[in-house]
């Protein structure tokens, strides 16, 4: 798949002039593409009580279910190919440890994540990562 990491960019700077950050005066934006070939998009949105910040990231994978095509149970779910986050000044910003999290089980380790240095693996992100199947080997039965 070709990947249009201008046209990304440029929908994360635009979602980022979207932000709500008063407090920080941070502004982020994040653009992904879809494996169906979707571009999705979110920035952060604080709140008067810290801790309840959403970052860009968490509004950009609300967006990737949220506007999927309802599938039959059992079918794949959507999922992420390449990701651009940016700040107010439109260069990468690197995903939070958190937003890496939230990224791997929305695109997997092979996701693209646009960086100052170009695009690489979240795997390099987030080496070692838990994921979903730790808890299927790991949970106890019953
Ligand atoms: N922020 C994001 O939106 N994504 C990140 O990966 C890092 C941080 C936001 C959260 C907060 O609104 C502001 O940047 C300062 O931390």
């Amino acid at each position: 798949m070709v990947i249009d990491w201008t046209g990304l960019r440029a929908a994360a700077a635009d979602a980022a002039r979207r932000a709500y950050a008063p407090y920080s005066r941070l502004l982020v934006g994040a653009a992904g593409l879809t494996a169906d070939g979707r571009v999705v998009t979110g920035c952060n949105v604080e709140n008067a009580s810290f801790g309840l910040t959403l970052c860009a990231e968490c509004g950009l994978v609300s967006a990737l279910h949220a506007t999927a095509s309802p599938e039959p149970s059992g079918a794949p779910r959507p999922s992420l190919v390449a990701v651009a986050v940016v700040a107010g000044d439109g260069d990468a910003l690197l995903p939070c440890g958190r937003c890496r999290q939230l990224l791997l089980e929305a695109g997997g380790a092979a996701l693209l994540v646009d960086t100052a240095r170009g695009p690489v693996p979240l795997g390099e992100l987030l080496p070692a990562a838990f994921d979903n199947a730790d808890l299927s080997a790991r949970r106890e039965a019953g």
